[in-house]
């Protein structure tokens, strides 16, 4: 390649390799047990495949419509207005997109400009600041209580401005495992009463919580739902996130909105997973069955770590774990995460680049959305520690 010196004024001076890489790379490395990213280690439904390769063959295999295969915007529909009883037109307030992140990128995009500010709640999956940057928004952030991850209203009320175009939660979690409760639901209404402000409700984890708690949908509350683009994943739900399929749902004047810029940025997702999924959601149970099955998945997990070192409130959804190593040492979350991979060939996430100015409360991040032999495995190393 010829020298040339590009004078590059980036859009995102700030963003570095995330550390899922960076962990995943030394996971590798080190042959270590990769606890680390958000995937499951195990093979999605084999009917499901069949599903996807029956489309193929019947020739599902060029553009689908932009906004979707109407079977599957049908079956979305039904889903959430079975689950949390609101109607969402299959035609006008579904868009099926890849993955939610797309989704969420694209919502961002066609929402915030120059100097508006959108409230995000840290510690904070990684992908919403820079989409809020890269558009000329200000991320203004709320922490949520250092031990048991909630939220004060007031402290959000209090970053509420004029400029506040946005605000993003997330519930069930990442990366914390707890999950809003109705009052959560019904202070974040109260406190956007009488405001233009636009909800992103990151809902990828609808299907995964534990111990009989239900999920608190966005799209549950008039107050809400009217504001709000309610994101979800299938790749979280049928254990194929590596086909980043997924779908927003929010009110038509919105929807219309993000289709703009939707249609000129991807046009349009997958068409054979498309016609898959719309047969294969006409089975409730294949999503229903996600709690228990994850459930089982953190029990295992944390019966291998009662004896551990590590302080351990049980998550509550999502399939990710939060320890506190404090009685172990206290490195930095980063020194010990690099330590446990290095050491013990056992690869997580430090927690403190997902909170304000990296607080660092010496926690980590497992996932356990893996093999009982990997979890087993896993916890005898971590016992020892
Ligand atoms: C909270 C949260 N939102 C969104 C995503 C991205 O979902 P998708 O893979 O469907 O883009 C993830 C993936 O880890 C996540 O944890």
């Amino acid at each position: 390649m010829p020298k040339y010196k590009h004078n590059i004024f980036s859009k995102l001076p700030n963003v570095r390799t995330t550390i899922f890489t960076t962990m995943g790379q030394l996971a590798q490395k080190h042959s270590a047990i990769n606890l680390s990213q958000g995937f499951p280690n195990f093979d999605p439904d084999p009917s499901l495949i069949d599903l996807v390769t029956q489309a193929m063959k019947q020739g599902y295999n060029q553009y689908a419509p932009m906004a979707g295969v109407m079977e599957l915007r049908e079956m979305i529909s039904e889903k959430i207005e079975q689950l949390y009883g609101r109607h969402y037109h299959p035609e006008s307030e579904i868009t099926v997109t890849i993955g939610a992140s797309q989704a969420i990128f694209t919502i961002i995009t066609a929402f915030i400009g120059n100097g508006d500010e959108v409230i995000v709640i840290k510690p904070a999956y990684d992908c919403y600041e820079p989409a809020i940057e890269v558009n000329g928004g200000i991320p203004v952030f709320v922490q949520l209580n250092n031990t048991d991850f909630k939220i004060d209203w007031e402290v959000f009320r209090s970053k509420i401005t004029p400029r506040t175009k946005m605000v993003i939660i997330n519930t069930p979690h990442n990366p914390s495992g707890t999950i809003f409760t109705k009052e959560d639901m019904l202070e974040l209404q109260r406190s956007l009463e009488n405001t233009d402000i636009i909800i992103i409700s990151d809902e990828v984890y609808e299907h995964i919580t534990f111990d009989g708690h239900g999920h608190e949908s966005a799209s549950k509350y008039d107050g809400l739902a009217s504001r709000t683009f309610v994101c979800g994943s299938f790749g979280k739900t049928f254990h194929i996130t590596g086909w980043k399929m997924g779908y927003c749902a929010g009110p038509a004047e919105l929807m219309h909105e993000f289709r703009k810029t939707h249609q000129f940025n991807v046009f349009s997702a997958d068409h054979a997973v498309q016609k898959a999924l719309a047969t294969y959601l006409k089975e409730p149970q294949h999503y229903l069955g996600l709690n228990q099955f994850y459930q089982e998945k953190r029990d295992l997990f944390l019966d291998g770590l009662s004896t551990s070192r590590f302080k351990i409130k049980p998550s509550q959804g999502t399939y990710f774990q939060l320890v506190d190593y404090s009685d172990i040492t206290q490195e930095t979350d980063e020194v010990f995460a690099e330590r446990l991979v290095t050491e013990h060939r056992i690869a997580s996430i430090p927690i403190s680049g997902f909170n304000t100015k990296g607080i660092d409360n010496h926690l980590i991040r497992f996932c356990f959305a893996k093999t009982n032999e990997t979890l087993l495995k896993a916890t005898e190393i971590l016992r020892k520690l």
